[in-house]
């Protein structure tokens, strides 16, 4: 590679950091063998950037009036539009990112079928697939006969004749950003500029014709492809499409939304027909509960504004190793070790003698920190080897002094784990049930060591 540059950029393909010179790793990001020379041809097609000497003076408004709500047409996928905050809103664009083979192209071929046979003019540019394979697929989910406007192209300057030259679409699929090229530009496809140069003028178009425009982005850690990181900046909305290739489900999680929350999820099953709903993830995530071993607990956690009921299962063995293992999966690593600690120290159980593995099951990931209280109900189940109650749900904030802090929605964490059958909840001394109480019974916990008193088996 040549690393001495005469004229250009020395791009960071991870984060888009510019430098003078190469360097093996970018300051930025801290990633290696990123950075990239690319020369700059000037502003990209349609990108907007041209140099006039003066200005213009623009018009200054007030922040009232216009429209007081973004007009949202359905996805006609519930899980879609709970996560986009209602539905999607034309002339904004959406950036679904993800893993390679985790089901991006999936969901948005079925999107815009859907779309296309409510009535809705929608393209779906492939980059990726032939139009014959996407053909295929569309046949195999049986959506062959919806009227989507189907193209395989990378060319970006095709892709705007094409979109300038019919009649207007109501939503674009593009698929994915990453495979676009304009050939004013010298770098090659999937580095930052280009990716940068494509996004820009696709989004320039969606605001000015008042199109949906949803762009698929790839997640790699080779730094081969640009990553989305760059366009995040640009889209309103981004949403991440994560699962395990190992489970069948999948979520989709806004992070950036510029026209509702962020903090909702969609759950999608991937089967034979494609994605299908999930309208009832708990029943999903406890379908084979194995609920007489020890070390399985129930965790009551809240995604968003829907509560969602995990099993939570640890581990714990005696270790020959120096150093004992600590394999977390689902769960923080960090949060595993505080817990650990906290045990000891707190209330003398030490499993500084022991192997700790704890698993989410079905591959799911907790990332609220009121899933403490039912790991270490599972680790303290495993540790004395007593299974846990069958009916019982946990849920509870553990801070570094053994204190269980109240945590949110407690009445929306009960409702629920009524509904699937639980007829009883460990959960903190404090927080109001705000009338999710029902039928169940309540064990209230102000300090671990009562949950630890309650589970000991010698005591
Ligand atoms: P795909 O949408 O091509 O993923 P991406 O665009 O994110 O790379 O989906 C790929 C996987 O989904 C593939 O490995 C097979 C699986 N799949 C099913 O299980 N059922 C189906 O009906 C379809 C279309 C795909
Ligand atoms: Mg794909």
């Amino acid at each position: 590679m040549a690393r001495a540059s005469k004229s250009g950029n020395f791009v960071c393909q991870n984060c888009g950091a510019v430098s003078t010179r190469w360097a093996g790793k970018c300051v930025s990001c801290g990633e290696w063998n990123t950075i990239t020379e690319e020369t700059d041809a000037g502003p990209a097609p349609g990108s907007g950037i041209t140099r006039t000497t003066k200005g213009r003076a623009v018009t200054l408004e007030t922040l009232q009036g216009g429209a007081a709500e973004a007009p949202r047409f359905s996805s006609g996928i519930a899980e879609l539009d709970r996560v986009t905050g209602g539905g999607i809103v034309p002339g904004s664009a959406l950036l679904v990112g993800g893993e390679p083979g985790i089901g991006k192209s999936t969901l948005l071929l079925q999107l815009t079928a859907l779309m296309a046979r409510a009535g809705r003019r929608t393209i779906y540019f492939s980059g990726e697939e032939a139009s014959a394979q996407v053909r295929l697929r569309a046949e195999r989910l049986g959506l062959a006969d919806a009227p989507v406007a189907l193209a395989a192209e990378t060319n970006l300057a095709n892709i705007l004749e094409t979109l300038s030259s019919g009649k207007r679409a109501d939503l674009i699929v593009v698929d994915s950003i990453q495979t676009l090229w304009s050939d004013a530009l010298d770098a090659a496809p999937g580095t930052v500029s280009q990716v940068r140069a494509a996004t820009q003028s696709l989004i320039r178009y969606a605001k000015t014709e008042g199109v949906a425009l949803l762009l698929v982005g790839h997640v790699t850690k080779e730094g081969q492809i640009a990553g989305p990181k760059v366009i995040e900046h640009m889209v309103d909305s981004v949403l991440s499409f994560e699962g395990d290739r190992g489970h069948t489900f999948r979520i989709l999680r806004a992070t950036k939304n510029r026209f509702g929350a962020t903090d909702e999820i969609g759950v999608f099953e991937m089967g034979a027909q494609g994605l299908s709903e999930v309208a009832n993830p708990s029943e999903l995530f406890l379908g084979d509960r194995h609920s007489t071993a020890p070390g399985s607990a129930v965790f009551a956690g809240i995604e968003g504004t829907r509560p969602l009921l995990v099993e939570i299962q640890a581990l714990v063995a005696p270790s020959n190793l120096g150093q004992p293992r600590r394999a977390v999966v689902g769960w923080d690593n960090n949060r595993l070790s505080m817990l650990i600690a906290v045990l000891a120290a707190r209330c003398g159980i030490s499993l500084a003698q022991h192997d700790v593995y704890l698993n989410v099951a079905g591959g799911f990931k907790i990332v609220e920190p009121a899933a403490d209280l039912a790991a270490a109900a599972a680790l303290l189940s495993s540790f004395c080897n007593v299974p846990l109650p069958h009916d019982r749900a946990y849920f509870g904030e553990i801070s570094l002094s053994g204190a269980v802090r109240p945590s949110a929605h407690t009445g929306l964490r009960l409702k629920e784990a009524q509904k699937l059958g639980f007829s009883h909840a460990v959960l903190p001394a404090t927080g109001d049930a705000g009338g999710g109480k029902g039928r169940l019974e309540l064990t209230r916990l102000s300090h671990l060591k009562e949950l630890a008193d309650g589970i000991r088996p010698c005591d």
